[in-house]
């Protein structure tokens, strides 16, 4: 048996796609454009492509991208300043801080400085504890995109073994709280898991967010079970630079109903989530009805 290669290039497209159209559709009809604001400061390489890419994306789907690009030894007090105006900024529906930030400066005080209706990260810890709760919140890219593409696969997921692997407050703690809202049987596993194969093995829906290259082999995984790998790691194999992800790809799809490659899999769903939570946070600024299946 040979599991389902899902395609998230496509589905982000599509997604895209839907965005702008409900772009359009505001302006047309009420002339709102969505704007998204882009904050980075310093020159991490990895971070100036995202940015670049999340900037371009944002203008094809028709909304305004607004970039502030900071030097690295930009003040903490400076950064927050600009987190003000920018909340304050009625043609701003949307802020993200792009992360890391350089070490002098504390990354929980400014998300949290920023208005939760805008945090399209959904990083604030208010909108951490809506979603903990069950209630409307801005919901993380990533884990959002993870859950579309799930939905998607199987219709409904009520009462599926879910196991995530990784405990961030980024992927994994979120994508638990998803998953639970979904009605699964939601296990939390990492690194510290006495037996995380028995525990995997267990999985109906099994996400890897843990940043370890290839680190969940195929055995690991329940035959027909749906593999979502989250990590992006960057291997040198055979004297070239590779992207692998958490899960070994070709012993997993062997077992698996259907998983997520890397590249082309989560990754271009992230970035098309961002846009979708733009547009929410937009029609929810305005109190205009809020577009079906871009949010969870
Ligand atoms: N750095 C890596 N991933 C992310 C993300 O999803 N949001 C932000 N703000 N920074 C990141």
């Amino acid at each position: 048996m040979t599991g389902h290669v899902l395609d998230g290039k496509a589905f982000a497209a599509k997604l895209r796609a839907q965005v702008a159209q409900h772009v359009a559709a505001l302006k047309e009809a009420h002339g709102i454009t969505p704007g998204l604001a882009v904050v980075l400061v310093g020159e991490d390489p990895a971070s100036q492509v995202y940015v670049r890419s999340k900037g371009k994306q944002t203008i094809e789907v028709g909304m305004t991208s607004f970039e502030h690009k900071l030097d690295a030894e930009t003040s903490q007090a400076a950064l927050l300043d600009l987190i003000d105006r920018l909340n304050a900024d009625p043609e701003v529906h949307g802020i993200l801080v792009q992360l890391p930030l350089p070490s002098h400066i504390n990354a929980d005080l400014v998300i949290n400085r920023i208005n939760p209706a805008k945090d399209v990260d959904g990083f604030h810890i208010s909108n951490v504890g809506l979603l903990g709760t069950g209630q409307k919140a801005m919901v993380p890219c990533t884990p959002l995109g993870c859950l579309m593409m799930l939905r998607d696969h199987l219709g409904s997921l009520s009462g599926l073994n879910a196991v995530v692997v990784g405990r961030s407050n980024i992927v994994g703690k979120p994508m638990a709280q998803l998953l639970l809202g979904d009605s699964c049987t939601v296990t939390i596993a990492h690194s510290r898991t006495r037996d995380l194969a028995e525990t995997c093995r267990h999985a109906d829906i099994l996400v890897a967010a843990v940043g370890r290259p290839e680190m969940i082999p195929g055995d690991w995984v329940k035959p027909g079970a749906t593999v979502i790998d989250v990590g992006i790691n960057r291997i040198e194999r055979d004297g070239k630079t590779r992207l692998v992800g958490d899960v070994h790809f070709e012993s997993a799809l062997a077992a698996a109903g259907a998983i997520t490659p890397v590249p082309g899999g989560v990754g271009p769903m992230t970035i098309a989530c961002l846009l979708a939570n733009t547009l929410t946070a937009t029609c929810r600024a305005h109190g205009l009805p809020e577009p079906e299946g871009l949010t969870a």
